[in-house]
């Protein structure tokens, strides 16, 4: 694993050494979290979000879109919210009643805690 602050080379190598450990008959997957799609770069390949892809024999490489992973899970959090206090009965009635969009963040308007 490589890692340290940005710039430093941490992409470069990985991507050296797992080409580096396919050619030694190593079965190798390479992996980044970082937005900047680095290997996508290095291998000139789009690989950003696509799973596990083959680069070569031996060697596959991965940029996780954590971006995205993160969106789906507060949207997977967020629902589970509205069906526990049953909201999302209450936003299907306030559309119906009031035939406008209902606000999206309803917990966002409780009381804080300070009050
Ligand atoms: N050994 C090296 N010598 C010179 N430049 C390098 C070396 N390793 C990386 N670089 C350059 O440094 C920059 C940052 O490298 P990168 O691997 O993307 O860093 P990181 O992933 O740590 O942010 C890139 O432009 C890369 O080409
Ligand atoms: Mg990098």
């Amino acid at each position: 694993m490589f890692g340290g602050k940005g710039g430093l080379g941490k992409t470069t190598f990985s991507a050296a050494t797992g080409y580096w450990l396919a050619e030694q008959g190593k079965k190798v997957l390479v992996f980044s979290v970082d937005p900047q799609a680095s290997l996508s770069d290095i291998f000139q390949r789009d690989i950003f979000g696509k799973g596990a892809v083959n680069i070569k024999e031996n060697l596959w490489a991965q940029e996780i879109d954590a971006d995205s992973h993160i969106k789906a899970y507060q949207q997977e959090i967020r629902q589970k919210i509205l069906d526990l206090y049953g909201f999302t009965e209450v936003l299907k009635k306030w559309r119906t009643t009031f035939k406008r969009r209902a606000p999206n963040r309803l917990w966002k308007s409780r009381p804080s805690s300070t009050q």
